[in-house]
């Protein structure tokens, strides 16, 4: 290689390396706004009841009950906003990752008590399907987890509106010709509204009135930190499903 092209190189190293922080500061400038934004409700309310529990309690014959609604409500608010920041400490990983060999089938069984409970609750039931003879995968347990209860969460959630006794969630397991490892999570819900299809993985993309929206973005980041996958997928005749898509430790 000639000294040119060796300057020409250096030039573009370092213009590549200028772009990347322009576009990590626009991402964290994007990121806080939306913090700033989400955060902002539940503050606004919390100062809002704290000032009706002032005045209630300035009245000659404060209505007590009146004052515990409000306080329970603070509580409510303040129990939301820090969601919203663990939930967000998610999206960023600053946690050590602890990757181990494990058995992926084992690792939804750990959970399958949880989310029979949850499914009772949903008046729905969960089915899983796990195919046996998956080779072991190297992962964060624990990470997995959070994913994978996160999609079964989300698909409770949209059965709400359904009939009971016909509100189902299936968890799958198998292989996909090569190699990787799927993890689907269906319901025969209502399926994705159309209005967010595509924003679906965004930050605080929500059509929940209490929803955070940061469930499908912090999952897809675990999936990526693994070198896997998270999209989702019609599920026929209606419903949503999401597959999770994990490579073997050969593979990453
Ligand atoms: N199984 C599903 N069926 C229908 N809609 C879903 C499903 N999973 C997620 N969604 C949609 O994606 C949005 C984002 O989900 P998520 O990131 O987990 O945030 P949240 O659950 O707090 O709203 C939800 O508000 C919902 O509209
Ligand atoms: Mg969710």
């Amino acid at each position: 290689m000639n000294p040119s092209n060796i300057r020409v190189d250096e030039a573009t190293r370092r213009l590549h390396e200028r772009l990347m922080h322009v576009s990590r500061l626009a991402a964290v400038g994007e990121m806080a706004s939306g913090v700033a934004h989400e955060l902002n409700q539940p503050l606004a309310a919390v100062a809002n009841y704290a000032q009706a529990c002032e005045r209630l309690l300035g009245l000659p014959n404060p209505d007590i009950e009146e004052v515990r609604d409000a306080l329970r409500q603070i509580t409510a608010q303040a129990v939301r906003a820090g969601d919203i920041i663990s939930r967000l400490r998610g999206l960023t990983r600053a946690r050590e990752s602890l990757e181990q060999l494990t058995d992926v089938n084992s690792l939804i069984l750990e959970l399958s008590d949880l989310i029979d409970s949850d499914a009772r609750l949903h008046e729905s039931t969960c089915r899983f399907e796990l195919a046996s003879g998956l080779a072991p995968l190297n992962v964060d347990r624990a990470q997995i987890q959070q994913v994978v209860f996160a999609l079964v969460r989300n698909a409770l959630e949209a059965l709400n509106g359904q009939p009971a006794g016909q509100r189902e969630v299936v968890v799958k397991t198998s292989r996909a010709p090569d190699g990787d490892i799927l993890i689907e999570v269906c319901d025969n819900g209502p399926g994705i509204s159309a209005e967010i299809a595509q924003r679906l993985f965004d930050p605080f993309c929500t059509t929940k009135p209490a929803g955070t929206g940061l469930g499908l973005a912090s999952s897809r980041t675990i999936a990526r930190a693994h070198g896997g996958t998270l999209e989702h997928r019609a599920a026929p005749p209606r419903g949503a499903c999401f597959v999770l898509r994990l490579p073997p430790p050969s593979r990453r």
